[in-house]
């Protein structure tokens, strides 16, 4: 199997042994505490589902300049996002000290991690514009992953991390959350050598589906990871729980048995387009996957980037930066001409108007005006599942 990112094992930072937890739970007693903002609580689920490999906890100053401005951790590793603890609190506890990090999405004031704290560093403005500005192509807030980073504050607590828990989770996506430890586990008791990674954070509409049958036939994959995303969205996207019913949903319809895992990560959406593509490649080689399917517009939002900035990203980046390959899809489609989807790069002697655009904003819109979804769009089953939704909102 394809070896994790930067190491020959995952590093997951969860503590492992119910002893070692009570232990630290115990220490955690008299140490500082600290509520973390949920992108560091995120951060911190990732890093203990040991997706973030070989992360050891939050970057400093001179890493997050080093990743923003050249996708390099301190010692020269290919990375492409900030992993941060930032905030705008005072602080009460030093350099040196270890604290508590309390998750602010669950209630009861659990402690999700332990940090050890290295360095405590303020963040000029200029220097959060330069970073934003790298990581997501834009400085404008009226980007959501723009402004939830400008939210968090100025102050930047880096250090390593001992994970707990993973949040909400386990508790709520108790079928469907999973850690790359597990993914890889259960790669390996299928058999499965080749296996395509397909990331979303929309109920799969049919040319999610296609996309997925149309890259696992290309590469002869052994099956496809279906990965969503079970974090923070922006207002408007379809909750998780919901879109993981209409991805089972169409799974049991229209998939042969054995071929498809349905799981999902703990992480808020960051919207940060071609650079979260490089980041979804880096925890889907550490989920032991072979290829990552990137398509139209991946993990983008608005008209912030180019339809296709996220694929060609992976072509400026160090050939060795990666071992997981990509899947490139052309814009997906509906051909009324051939009655099926299609890539539209496979089809040359079609014109526009033979395509009925399919896009997961155009299905939202449709449902939220309480239109039903025509076939071209999804499965009866999967509209059906999503017709339930938005008739309770
Ligand atoms: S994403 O933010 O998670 O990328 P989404 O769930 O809509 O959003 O997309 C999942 C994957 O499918 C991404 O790789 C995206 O580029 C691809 N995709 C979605 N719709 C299309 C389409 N119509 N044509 C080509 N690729 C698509």
């Amino acid at each position: 199997m394809i070896k994790p990112h930067g190491s020959e094992e995952l590093m997951p930072k969860i503590v492992s042994t119910e002893e070692e937890k009570v232990a630290l739970l115990d220490s955690a007693k008299s140490m500082k505490k600290m509520t973390v903002n949920s992108a560091a609580a995120a951060n911190l689920v990732m890093l203990g589902a040991g997706y973030f490999t070989p992360l050891e906890g939050f970057m400093g100053k001179s890493e997050v300049v080093s990743v923003a401005n050249n996708m390099q951790l301190n010692n020269g590793l290919f990375w492409p996002t900030p992993v941060v603890n930032l905030t705008n609190q005072e602080l009460d506890f030093k350099e040196g000290e270890s604290i508590a990090l309390i998750d602010p999405n669950v209630d009861g004031e659990q402690i999700i991690a332990i940090q050890n704290i290295d360095k405590i560093e303020k963040l000029s403005s200029s220097e959060i514009d330069s970073i934003v500005e790298k990581v997501y192509g834009t400085k404008d807030k009226s980007h959501p992953g723009v402004q939830t980073f400008y939210e968090q504050g100025d102050t930047l607590i880096s250090g390593n991390v001992s994970v707990l828990n993973f949040s909400y989770f386990e508790k709520d996506f108790g079928e469907t959350f999973r850690t790359a430890m597990q993914i890889r586990s259960s790669i390996e008791s299928k058999g499965w050598e080749n296996v395509v990674a397909f990331q979303t954070r929309n109920p799969m509409h049919r040319a999610h589906e296609e996309l997925c049958r149309m890259a696992g036939e290309r590469v002869n994959a052994d099956g496809i990871l279906i990965h969503m995303l079970l974090g923070k969205l922006k207002p408007g996207d379809i909750p998780a729980d919901v879109r993981d019913t209409a991805i089972r949903t169409m799974v049991d319809h229209y998939f042969p048995k054995d071929y498809v895992m349905i799981t999902g990560y703990g992480f808020d959406m960051l919207y940060a387009g071609p650079r979260e593509a490089l980041l979804h490649a880096v925890f889907r080689q550490n989920c032991g996957c072979s290829y990552l399917i990137v398509g139209r517009d991946h993990a983008g939002v608005g008209d912030f980037y180019g339809a296709f900035d996220a694929q060609d990203i992976f072509d400026s980046v160090p050939k060795d930066a990666l071992n997981i390959k990509i899947f490139k899809a052309d814009h997906t489609a509906y051909s009324k001409k051939l009655n099926k989807v299609v890539m539209m790069r496979d089809v040359d002697d079609h014109t526009k108007d033979d395509f009925v655009i399919l896009s997961g904003t155009k299905v939202r819109e449709m449902l939220s005006k309480g239109e039903s979804l025509p076939k071209e769009f999804a499965r009866p089953e999967v509209a059906e599942v999503l017709m339930k939704h938005y008739m309770k909102e």
